[in-house]
């Protein structure tokens, strides 16, 4: 990778003399490689997708969601988002050289899942990203579902512009993680397999653990304060950005949630995969190497 595309991103630390200070960069839709990219997002429980502005974050579909099949195997969930744009296509939404950039559960590498923890097996080594390029027919980039997050947050959301490490946190089915650092992302940083109390941290307080432990948010914030007291020793992050389902809830357990850094939660809660993997598509500078 490294066509920089958007949107440039303030470099935080450096403190340009004003004959060194670059003109402040405006966004040129004309120097964009692909202007507009299709995002989708494979969940546990949905797959989404919509065209995204890459410009300025916005959806400018409607955003297309159906259940993710069960089982997820790749070729039932790669029918199901081919079925999803098909409908965007019909809409009049894309353009045949528009890519698509598709999230995932899982550590990706060279176009395929080499983790699996939430999504069915046969993902591991299945060629994910050359079954979906001939679905589809057209060029498709994976990228992790929480890195996906950490791309929406830092062009366009609570990390933007912001020195120092920020550490994004998804709370959902697993606990995904994003690790920036003024600004660059560090990807595959997977925080959500710690280990807490002899298991993956996700496997006791990801939203979905929390539900299957039927505990309270006040238990649930405890414990979590002591996952981000481990992550803090290792990383000490500047901020701490919580997205992902749980995050929605954040008036029920913010009161009781202990860390160094602030927290404070994601701007984009429905829609960080879809606006960061259609980001990674369109080549943003940050987005990992596939
Ligand atoms: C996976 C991560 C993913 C997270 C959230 C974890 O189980 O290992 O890759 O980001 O779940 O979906």
């Amino acid at each position: 990778m490294g066509r920089a595309i958007l949107p440039p991103m303030s470099q935080p630390d450096a403190t340009p003399t004003p004959e060194q200070a670059p003109a402040e960069p405006t966004p040129d839709p004309s120097a964009v490689a692909h202007p507009r990219a299709i995002g989708i997002d494979v969940g546990g429980t949905g797959v989404k997708a919509a065209v995204v502005d890459l410009v300025t974050g916005e959806l400018v579909s409607p955003r297309i969601r159906e259940k993710t099949p069960q089982p997820a195997t790749p070729e039932a969930v790669i029918e199901t988002v081919g079925l999803i744009v098909d409908r965007l296509a019909e809409g009049g939404h894309l353009d045949p050289t528009m890519p698509a950039g598709a999230g995932l559960p899982g550590v990706v590498k060279h176009g395929r899942l080499v983790t699996a923890a939430n999504i069915d097996k046969a993902w591991l080594d299945y060629p994910a990203t050359a079954a979906l390029e001939e679905r589809l027919g057209r060029a498709v980039r994976l990228i992790n579902d929480a890195d996906a997050a950490g791309l929406a947050e830092v062009a366009f959301g609570a990390a933007r512009g912001v020195p120092g490490t920020v550490l994004l946190l998804t709370i959902g089915t697993g606990i995904g993680s994003a690790l920036l650092i003024n600004g660059r992302l560090l990807d595959s940083t997977e925080f959500g397999h710690v280990p807490y109390r002899r298991k993956d941290v996700e496997l006791w307080i990801s939203g979905a653990a929390r539900e299957r432990r039927a505990i309270g948010w006040r238990r649930w914030a405890g414990e979590f304060s002591e996952y981000l007291a481990l992550l803090e020793k290792w990383f000490w992050p500047d901020l701490i950005i919580l997205g992902g389902g749980v995050s929605k809830q954040h008036a029920s357990y913010a009161k009781w949630l202990k860390s160094r850094a602030p927290i404070v939660t994601a701007r984009f809660l429905n829609t960080s995969g879809i606006i960061g993997a259609a980001l990674a598509a369109g080549g943003h500078e940050e987005a990992p190497v596939d």
